[in-house]
């Protein structure tokens, strides 16, 4: 693992990722509205003059937009056909990949390697091919590419075998798995993303747990990681930009809102996620349940603030989830709730401001994912909190190796833990709950997106 290096002289920079820094809508009478996202990435390329973000037409605003050859400057979006985006994106990247990786499999039906996942395979592989095809007519001769995440983890070997002479980097935003269930995958597959990504000459994680997963793969199944180097940045909090953002106007009317809502002198457990299975948002929900149950003082003076973002619904299994926790929050109310009390606030739809709102009113934050390449709620949530938060903190988020010593830590499988570990951090004396914030903002700080960002392309081209 290389330590960090200097600053080097700015030269053409190219970034592939399969959703893009901007997204267009298409409105019924034809309009085109764009919305741009934010994040490591945006924040990491600002820096750069020279630049290309290469990234796919995700819908049909984003391919309605390349058809018109409307765009931003120094973003390119390959408008890729939606069958094959949708085997590669949906079925293969989100449905596999994301699954071993995060070891969601759950026997006896999962999972299954047939014909039809062939039929994907071959998707992925020519969604894979277009962005290679697109980095190396656009790359200017010795440019470095970053290419991210495992929806494009045959772009490298790929883009090498037609430009040898770019500076190619992949970056996994997810864990990687242990090689026993990385083995689940067939051998040539398996066989295939490692050399993919060994196509790299420099592969990078969010932690080196997962970096060393990566090398054990590589190792067990290939021999070795080659001439490919391995480093690790763990993504930290853009504390300048959620500092402020917390305390614009729309916040301060969201938290009033909330407020209202939990109840005056309520405690508030906070959780927000993406509704995606690896979250563990139901054990959560069980948890909390656990705890009402077992500790019945806790009944009418918390609230379980829980919101969660639709993600990934063009997967049953998503929708599923999703309606899972929907269920399981509505029954808790049912049981528990009283004429002036809701022990569960449950909201399930994409809001940034109310989410803030939430990380500063927060007493205790929940994050306990079954694993998480890193998870940026649970650093983000001590830097903006407003009067301290206890962190309950799964050991299995990549978050856990920066912030565990000041955490709450839990097995997130383990749910009368968890609701052992809600009572402690509840229970916290409000001195120890403000100086652990303190260490936590400071721990999640530590290295800013475009911070995280710079270095690896520094290390990218020293190497
Ligand atoms: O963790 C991997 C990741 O690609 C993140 O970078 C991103 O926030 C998340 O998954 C969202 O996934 P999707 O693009 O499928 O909504």
């Amino acid at each position: 693992y290389e330590a960090q290096p200097p600053a080097q002289p700015s030269a053409q920079v190219l970034v592939a990722s399969n959703r893009g820094p901007v997204s267009y809508t298409l409105g019924t009478d034809g309009s085109l509205d764009a919305k741009r996202g934010g994040g490591g990435l945006v924040s990491g390329l600002s820096a750069i003059d020279d630049k290309l973000w290469v990234c796919a037409a995700l819908g049909d605003g984003d391919r309605e937009a390349v058809r018109r050859g409307v765009g931003e400057p120094g973003v390119r979006m390959l408008d890729i056909d939606a069958d094959v985006h949708a085997d590669a994106y949906n079925g293969i990247a989100n449905s596999v990949l994301w699954f071993v990786h995060h070891m969601l499999y759950q026997t006896p039906l999962e999972p299954v390697f047939d014909a039809e996942f062939r039929r994907q395979w071959a998707s992925y592989e020519a969604y894979n091919r277009a962005f290679a095809e697109a980095l190396a007519e656009e790359a200017g001769q010795g440019a470095a590419v970053l290419v991210q995440d495992y929806h494009l983890a045959l772009v490298p070997g790929m883009l090498r075998e037609l430009r040898p002479d770019l500076r190619i980097g992949h970056f996994s935003h997810t864990p990687w798995a242990p090689v026993d269930y990385f083995r689940l995958l067939p051998d040539d597959i398996a066989e295939q993303l490692l050399h993919g990504i060994l196509g790299a000459d420099r592969a990078a994680f969010l932690t080196r747990r997962w970096a060393d997963a990566f090398i054990g793969c590589c190792t067990q199944i290939l021999g070795g990681t080659g001439r490919t180097r391995i480093g690790v940045h763990g993504l930290g909090a853009d504390a300048d930009f959620l500092r402020r953002r917390a305390h614009e106007a729309d916040v301060d009317e969201r938290m009033a809102a909330l407020r209202e809502q939990t109840g005056p002198g309520r405690r508030t457990i906070v959780r927000v996620d993406r509704t995606e299975l690896s979250k563990n948002i139901v054990r959560g929900l069980f948890a909390y349940r656990a705890l009402l149950d077992e500790r019945p003082e806790w009944r009418e003076r918390v609230v379980h603030v829980a919101f969660a973002y639709p993600s990934r619904q063009d997967l049953a299994v998503y929708r599923d989830y999703t309606a899972e926790v929907r269920r399981v929050a509505d029954e808790i109310n049912a049981v528990y709730g009283t004429e002036g009390w809701m022990p569960v606030v449950l909201h399930v739809k994409d809001d940034f401001a109310r989410s803030l709102a939430a990380y500063r009113l927060a007493d205790v934050a929940l994050v306990n994912p079954i694993r998480d390449g890193m998870n940026l709620v649970a650093k983000e949530i001590p830097v903006v909190s407003d009067h301290g938060c206890a962190l309950v903190l799964s050991r299995e988020a990549g978050a856990y190796e920066e912030l565990g010593s000041d955490a709450v830590v839990v097995n997130p499988y383990d749910v009368s833990a968890t609701a052992a570990a809600l009572h402690e951090a509840l229970t916290m004396a409000e001195d120890e709950r403000a100086a652990r914030t303190e260490r936590l903002a400071a721990a999640a700080v530590a290295l800013p997106p475009q911070q995280w960002f710079l270095d690896q392309l520094d290390a990218l081209r020293r190497d």
